[in-house]
């Protein structure tokens, strides 16, 4: 154990040490704001070290789980919830600790406000805390989150028909070409003829959030095995000088507004 006055250790004699008593607590006093600074990653914060670990679940298992959890806690906290709750089971910390219910607030495009669906939400959260996010080199996690919301773009949803439904309705499928929970229940709501409080509307926003889940964890599961393969094909913002959807004409449909590019 070195001795409270063995400075010459750290390179300082007792002579510097006596001078500079000042200025070295002007040191530490800055050395200590930097602590708080540095980035989260640098202070080793155990939950900021990816991959987080993951075991492989079954989709389907997923899915009836996230449809249940929407009667509970909607479309993004159910994902999370039907992906997180079977990791807290299988594998313990982080998930345990991960406060699962405070993503409630993912309902309805973001508390209401109709922007993203939750379940796009809640996708991209669970990927990019399984693998992690881009900034630390975890492609996958950014990319399987960007490949959901695109099939989910592209798709006829809901695919997933629960064991046990809430409701027996025939629930139409639609093709939303967004991820925008506004434009998706709209077309849906157009195309069924049903409020936004009816038990059907619900129902298929249930079903929604299980199709997701259930094409998260298989996207996951391939990531796990190595298997991975980046689905999408979005275009870069460098091609439209704006972050969007890249079916621009969906809402621009009398024109494409040409945004300031810079000149190189
Ligand atoms: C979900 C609907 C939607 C989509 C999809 C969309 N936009 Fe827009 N965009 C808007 C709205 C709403 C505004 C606000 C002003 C307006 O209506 O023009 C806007 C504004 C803009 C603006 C700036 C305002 C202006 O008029 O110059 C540009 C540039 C633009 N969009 C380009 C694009 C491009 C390029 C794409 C495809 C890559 C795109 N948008 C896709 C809805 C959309």
């Amino acid at each position: 154990m070195p001795s409270e006055n063995n400075d010459t250790n750290k390179g300082l004699s007792r002579r510097q040490w006596m001078l500079g008593t000042g200025a070295l607590a002007t040191t530490a006093a800055l050395t200590h704001l930097g602590g708080l600074l540095r980035p989260a990653q640098a202070t080793g914060g155990t939950t900021e070290k990816w991959p987080w670990p993951y075991e492989k679940l079954d989709p389907t298992v997923t899915a009836e789980l996230a449809y249940k959890e929407w009667y509970r806690v909607f479309c993004g906290c159910a994902v999370i919830s039907s992906v997180f709750t079977q990791l807290r089971e299988k594998v313990g910390e982080p998930y345990t600790s991960f406060p699962i219910d405070a993503f409630v607030f993912l309902e309805g495009g973001i508390a209401s406000w109709g922007t993203i669906c939750g379940s796009n939400a809640g996708a991209n959260i669970v990927s990019n805390l399984i693998i992690g996010p881009r900034i630390a080199g975890a492609d996958a996690g950014h990319q399987i989150g960007t490949d959901v919301m695109q099939w989910y773009c592209e798709s006829a949803l809901p695919v997933f028909k629960p064991k046990e439904p809430k409701i027996h309705a025939v629930i139409p499928q639609t093709i939303s070409e967004s991820p925008l929970c506004h434009v998706s229940v709209g077309k849906w709501m157009a195309v069924a003829d049903k409020p936004v409080g009816s038990p059907e509307r619900k129902d298929r926003c249930a079903r929604v959030t299980a199709s997701v889940a259930y094409h998260l964890v298989e996207l996951l599961n391939a990531w796990k095995d190595g298997k991975y393969e980046e689905q999408g094909d979005w275009t870069p913002i460098s091609d439209h000088g704006i972050n969007a959807q890249p079916n621009c004409m969906e809402c621009h449909s009398g024109g494409v507004p040409q945004a300031p590019m810079a000149k190189s």
